[in-house]
């Protein structure tokens, strides 16, 4: 029997348009996994890291310090550890710098797996700080919306002002996510660093109006609503030039039905919330109309129940 301890942390869509920083959605279909097992050594060390076309990934850094899986599997080992060495396998399954949660699904990954080698366990909810810290180091900013719903599934707001407290909202029924992510990459850290650093009135109080409509449209399953207030008048207005064929992606999603469509978390992929049954049809046609930019591409449709992380084996 295998001494490795396996966790699969999935995907996620940050932000979900109107929630910058505080609202995230879990994706079904794309994950990373990390494998963990003890050691001789006395912290965490990284035997490799694989790409996603399984080679051994050509710069992510199997430096303890500066690979985010690792950075938050010790912060959990180092407060709850046994002062021996662990382990681990980072084997990506999300693209890196897709605005996919590429980094939160390894930090995830990681506490899972190394949370499973602990005497006593944690509860999966007290796992969040930690999987913070290896976020923190990838992203250069304190946010949990990719971290939380990869950890803890479905839709789920996190406020810095309630970290490490997080709020699992109810999905509404009937709605699904398609998600595009473009042969692109976007640096998060560097496109946090590009924002605004202050915002009129009545800009706040708009995105303040929208947030609160679509997260009580969520509660009702209201998706006249949902359409009304899954927008960003903030945040999308200064990233979209980063992103080629977001113009026309947008517009084929509203085409084909959407109820609304938004960058996931800083791009460059791009994602709509659709009736379920549309949801194919506009997935294809955002990837036609970012195709139709000369730009190569991939998309998946996920339910807003889509689970979080888990112990694939033991
Ligand atoms: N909320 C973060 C941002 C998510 O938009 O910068 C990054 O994926």
């Amino acid at each position: 029997m295998s001494d490795w301890v396996t966790a699969f942390a999935p995907a996620s869509i940050g932000n979900v348009g109107v929630g910058f920083d505080m609202l995230g959605l879990a994706l079904e279909g794309a994950g990373d996994k990390v494998l963990a097992r003890r050691s001789d050594g006395t912290d965490v060390s990284v035997a490799e890291v694989r790409g996603l076309d399984g080679e051994l990934h050509p710069y992510l850094s199997t430096d303890a310090k500066s690979n985010t899986a690792s950075i938050a599997a010790q912060a959990l080992w180092g407060a709850h550890g046994d002062g021996r060495g662990v382990e681990l396998k980072v084997h990506k399954g999300v693209p890196l710098q897709s605005g996919m949660g590429s980094s939160a699904a390894s930090a995830v990954a990681a506490v899972v797996a190394v949370n499973a080698l602990l005497d006593e366990p944690l509860p999966t909810p007290e796992l969040l700080a930690y999987a913070l810290e290896g976020e923190k180091f990838a992203s250069g900013g304190l946010h949990a919306d990719n971290v939380a719903p990869s950890l803890l599934g479905g839709l789920v707001l996190c406020p810095q002002v309630l970290l490490p407290d997080v709020v699992q909202l109810p999905a509404p029924d009937g709605v699904s996510a398609a998600l595009l992510h473009p042969d692109l990459q976007v640096n998060t850290a560097q496109a946090r660093k590009g924002l605004a650093k202050s915002y009129s009135m009545q800009l706040w109080v708009e995105q303040q109006g929208l947030l609160a409509g679509f997260i009580a449209a969520c509660g009702a399953s209201d998706i006249e609503l949902i359409g009304k207030t899954l927008r960003d008048v903030i945040i999308e207005p200064q990233r979209a030039a980063a992103v080629p064929c977001f113009g026309a992606v947008k517009a084929a999603a509203e085409k084909g039905g959407a109820l609304g469509c938004s960058l996931s978390g800083s791009g460059p992929s791009i994602f709509a919330l659709c009736r379920t049954a549309h949801a194919r049809n506009i997935a294809s046609a955002m990837e036609q109309a970012c195709r139709s930019q000369g730009i190569g591409c991939q998309s998946w449709v996920s339910p807003m129940t889509a689970p979080g992380a888990r112990i694939e084996s033991s």
